[in-house]
Order: C-alpha cells, then structure tokens, then sequence
C-alpha cells in the first residue's frame, strides 16, 4: 500500500515540488471530459488532486472509473493551483496535487445521502448510517473538540492533585430523580443492578476513605424524557474534595471551565464568575437558570392589581398568587396585533390561561385598560420602567406558574426579536437553592438537589420549625441560560442524615435499604466533604455552537432512547430471558 506521508488538509503552500501520499475518501470530483479533478478528504480536510490525460494517459482512464467514497491512496506532486482557480477560503486551496501513482483500498455502494454537511437528509437516516454521518466536517469537528475538552480538564484535574478513579456501572439505585436504567442478575435471581444516574454515594464513599481529591469524566444513566440538551445516557466531569466550602469547589470547577473556553474558543477568561442568589433569580427571570445576555426583568406587579376592578388578577391575588410582569422595550412599533397575539398564543402554549398586555402609546391600548383607570396604569408605567413605544406583559397564576410562563415568553421574545448577544459567554453561579421544594401531589417535601447536600448554618435551625425555608448548600453553574452543572456540600453527619431523611419522609427501614451503606460510612469518621458535577455534553453543544445534544456525541439515542445504527433496544431470545429469570408479560 503507498503509506500516506501527509494529511489532507495540512498540505500547503509550502510543499510546492514535493512529493506527498495521501491516503483519503473521495469526496466530490469533477470530470468534463479532460482533466479529472478529486477532493481527496480525510479528518483535517480536503485537498485538491488533478488527473491529466496529458501527463499519465493510464492513470487518468484509471480514476475515470473511480466513484465518491472510495477509499484511495494517491502519490502526486504539489503545484501552485492556476490563477483565478484558487480558493483562498480553505487552507488547501492555493495548491493542488498532480497524481502520479494511485491505489483502490476499497469501493463504495452509492450513499443513502451525501458527505456535505448541509445535506438535506432526515436525522432518521443519518442515525441509521452514523458512520456516514460522523464522515461530515462539522461532526467530527465536534468530536475533535470534545475530546480536547476533556484533554485539558485531565491536564487540569492533574495538576490541582486529583485522583482519577472509577466506579463501578452495575451499582444499587443513586438518587438523582429519574427512573433508573435496571440490569437483571443472572446469578441473583430476582435481583437487579440499576445503572449509576450519577457516581453521588460512590464518590463520597470515596472521601470517607480519604481519597481526599477525586474525579471521573463517567457515563451517566437516567432513563427520563428526552428533550434537545438530555440524553438517556450521558457524560459528566464528576468530583468530589474533602474539607472544602462551596467557594473552594467552585475555584475549581471556574478553573476548569476557563481553562476549556480559553483552550477551545481562544477566549482570555479569568477571576469569578458572577453569583446570583435562587430568590433573585426567581424574582428576575422566573427561573433558576437565567440567561443574563439580556435584562428584561421580570417584576411582581400584584400590588399594583389589588382590589382592582380586573377580576382575573384580583381573583389570582386573592388565593395566594401574584401577577408578573416584563417590560419588552420598543414593542409598540415593532409588533403588529397579530403578532402580539402570536405572543399571547405561546404563553398558552406554555400552560398560562392567557396573557394581557398594555401598548403605551400616545395613550395606553390595551383590553385591560378599562378596568385599571389612570391611577394604576400611571403605578405599572412608572414600576416597569415603561415609556411610550412599549408593550408590557402581565401573567397572573401561582408563584411558580407565572414565573415558568413569564420565563419562557421572556426567552422566547430575546430569541425571536434580536436581543440576544450569540457571541457572549454569560456564566453565572445560582446559589442558596431551597433544600425543599413541596410536592404538591404527594402532599411532602422533595429534596431540591439530592438528599445528601447539607442545609446552610444558619438557616439548621429551620429544619425543625420551617424546613420549607432553609436554604442549602447547593449551586448550579448556569452559562446562556443552560444548567452547565451543579453540585453542593454534603451531609457528613449521621444524625443530620436522618433528619434529612425523616422530612423526606424516607423512613430509616428504607434508607439503610436504598443507602445503608453510605449512612453506615458516615459513622465511621467521614470528613466534610462536596463536590459538583459539569454536564460535558452541554459544555460541548455549547462550545461548538449545536442545536441538538446528538451532535456532539458519537453514537447518540434518538427521542425515543433508541440507537437506530444498532437497532437497540432489541429482543432477546428465550433462552437468554430464561437465564436472567425474567418472563415476558403482554398487557
Ligand atoms: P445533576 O443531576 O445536577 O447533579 O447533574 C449534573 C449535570 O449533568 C448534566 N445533565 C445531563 N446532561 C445530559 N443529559 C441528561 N439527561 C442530563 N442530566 C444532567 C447537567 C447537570 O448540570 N451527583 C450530582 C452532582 C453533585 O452533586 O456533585 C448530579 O448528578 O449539565
Ligand atoms: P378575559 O376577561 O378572560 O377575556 O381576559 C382579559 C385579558 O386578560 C385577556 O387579554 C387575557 O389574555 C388576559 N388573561 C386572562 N387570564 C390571565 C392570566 N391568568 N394571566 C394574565 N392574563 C390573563
């Protein structure tokens, strides 16, 4: 075989008279009869290759024959392209390579679709032919960068005096909240292993035996419903460190975001990542994932509604709700009726019953406005900060319904209208997560982040007079609006466990069942200890700009969690069934 000497898409000017050896996939060519040209492609790119009947007579009948995705070996000589053919867009396009020897590899069947990375083709069909799929530019790119992300969190980790350690994949059930994947025992009859939703009770297990630094970029499982930034299996940068507080954690984890961005994107990132309060959050952007690229701040307006005449809002207010509100800054010129009621549309969408709005023209228009009078609409003018041209929006519900509309309609006004800067990087730490959120159709507490993270000093004394208002340890690392990772301090103390435990409502019969283990290690002198962990999935989809998650992995799950190149999940024969004890029911 004519063993490649150099890849495609680092010949250069600089290898004019040389000769080279590529060994590549022919991507497009071009034949008119006289000279032939190819695009010889491998993962650093393409080069040009020239057949000339004039120069090798057989060789030129030879590549006649020859169709894309072949795979090739070519031996040819470097020259300067012609003028007026050169392509200065690309780094190969000055030269070219003048063939003189060439051998088949292989052939190919004619492709389901083209090697082009706008090729109209359905993401069905790539899934189904990945290896074709991961043959485009754009996607091994993504792969490229993936794994150079994860190259310089190795550096990083390394150098800070982290361990890397592996834990097992067939584990008892982690309690991340989704259902788990399960594995039947063939050896334990009528047992299962769940597969880890995360390494959580492991790494710190870890701690307790004074690994004191660790990590693991490790496979995740959580079998939930599926949207663009989740997968069923996906993968975290994981750690966990002995005798830290949160801001020690989070030196880290900047450290190794920061070290990422400015390797990948070139970007100079240093110093804190700006901090924000849950409550401020919630407040400001109706959610716990803020994307700080642009203002416009939510406002609770239920004040100014009280005892109005607007029976909807009064209603809302009089049980316990609030009426929220964003100010959408030159609305009024911008958007016509219909699309005003398009806005409302999506707020339905959303779940709200509707969505009223005041347009601040020379005089305010709005359906509302008859049941305000001057007083009040003078009150929202001037708390939304409204001049003339504006438009603003008001939804009335529960606390945590208006704020997840509010939010959404807020996102989806910055996407469509412009005010969203796509080339800013916004990180941001959420802190002082509640340690609760109420459940209101089981009628008890969840634990906000897991039962593990330990509540803030201050508010311990909560736990036994107002658990619902205790603020935990716990942080999320938010960049453009998308939970990026998140982590806490950690419970290391057995009776605060069991506290936690009983205002989950997790009986102790059931958490020496689910977690004896780890309540066990906490007896045996745990150190304070915490951690966090990074999606890298949604790292890289940022970094490399994707829409979809699947883009940036290998051989992803499509909506429907199934591996279409594969074919899994499949069935499996009686025999193997029978062996894990296991017997189909048809319901
Ligand atoms: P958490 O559940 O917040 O924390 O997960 C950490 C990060 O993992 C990413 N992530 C996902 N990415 C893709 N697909 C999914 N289905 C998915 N689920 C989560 C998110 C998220 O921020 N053990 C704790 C961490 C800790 O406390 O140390 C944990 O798993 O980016
Ligand atoms: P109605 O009296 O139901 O026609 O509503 C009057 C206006 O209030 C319409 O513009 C509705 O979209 C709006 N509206 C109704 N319910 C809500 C709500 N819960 N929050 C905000 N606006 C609402």
């Amino acid at each position: 075989m004519l063993k490649r000497t150099d890849y495609c898409g680092e010949i250069n000017e600089s290898f004019i008279g040389k000769q080279v050896t590529v060994n590549a996939w022919l991507g497009t060519r071009r034949d008119h009869g006289g000279v032939i040209f190819f695009d010889m492609r491998d993962r650093t790119g393409i080069v040009q290759v020239v057949f000339d009947p004039e120069a090798d007579a057989a060789l030129h009948e030879n590549a006649h024959k020859l169709r894309s995705e072949f795979v090739l070996a070519i031996t040819g000589k470097v020259r300067l392209r012609p003028e007026g053919t050169q392509n200065k867009r690309i780094p190969t396009g000055m030269i070219e390579v003048l063939a003189e020897k060439l051998e088949v590899l292989n052939e190919s069947k004619t492709l389901p679709f083209m090697i082009e990375d706008d090729a109209e083709v359905s993401e069905e069909i790539r899934l189904q032919y990945r290896y074709l799929d991961l043959r485009r530019p754009k996607i091994q790119k993504n792969l490229i960068i993936r794994h150079k992300v994860c190259e310089i969190t190795r550096n990083y980790l390394n150098n800070a005096g982290f361990i890397e350690v592996e834990t097992p994949m067939l584990i008892k059930s982690t309690p991340e909240g989704a259902r788990d994947y399960l594995v039947p025992s063939r050896v334990n009859e009528g047992k299962f292993f769940a597969l880890p939703q995360s390494p959580q009770t492991l790494k710190q297990i870890l701690m307790v035996s004074g690994l004191d630094k660790y990590y693991q970029i490790v496979k995740c499982f959580r079998d939930e419903d599926l949207r663009a930034d989740r997968q069923p299996e996906f993968t975290q940068i994981d750690l966990e460190m002995s005798f830290v507080d949160e801001q020690d954690v989070m030196d880290v984890t900047e450290g190794i975001v920061q070290n990422v961005f400015n390797g990948v994107k070139g970007t100079n990132l240093s110093g804190h990542f700006t901090k924000m309060h849950y409550d401020e959050a919630m407040e400001k952007y109706g959610n716990d994932k803020p994307d700080t690229r642009f203002e416009m701040h939510l406002k609770t307006v239920s004040d100014i509604f009280k005892g109005s005449d607007f029976k909807v809002f009064a209603g809302v207010i009089e049980k316990g709700g609030v009426v929220k509100s964003i100010n959408f800054k030159g609305a009024g010129e911008k958007l016509s009726r219909k699309e005003i009621d398009d806005l409302v549309a999506y707020a339905q969408k959303c779940g709200a019953s509707g969505m009223a709005w005041i347009r601040f023209a020379d005089k305010p228009e709005s359906p509302i406005v008859k049941f305000l009078g001057d007083d009040r609409i003078e009150m929202i003018k001037k708390e939304m900060n409204a001049e003339k041209g504006d438009i603003t929006f008001f939804i009335a519900d529960k606390f945590t319904a208006a704020n997840d509309v509010l939010s959404r309609v807020r996102l989806h006004i910055g996407k469509k209208y412009g005010f969203i800067d796509e080339s800013k990087f916004n990180f941001l730490w959420v802190t002082d997560f509640p340690m609760f959120a109420f459940n209101e159709q089981e009628n008890r507490l969840d634990a906000n982040h897991h039962p593990f993270t330990t509540v803030k000093d201050e508010d311990a004394h909560l736990l036994d007079t107002d658990p619902v208002n205790s603020k935990a340890k716990a942080y999320d690392l938010i960049l453009n609006g998308t939970e990026i990772g998140g982590g806490s301090i950690r419970i290391h103390r057995r009776d605060l466990q069991s506290k936690i435990f009983s205002l989950l409502k997790i009986s102790e019969e059931d958490a020496k069942m689910k977690f004896g283990f780890l309540l066990e290690a906490l007896e045996y002198g745990a150190p304070p200890h915490g951690g966090l962990a990074l999606g890298l999935d949604r790292l890289i989809m940022i970094l490399t700009g994707s829409q979809s998650i699947r883009d940036v992995i290998a051989f992803p799950k499509t909506q429907k969690a199934q591996c279409l190149l594969t074919d899994a999940p499949g069935e499996v024969d009686l025999k193997q069934l029978k062996e894990l004890h296991i017997k189909i029911v048809q319901e």
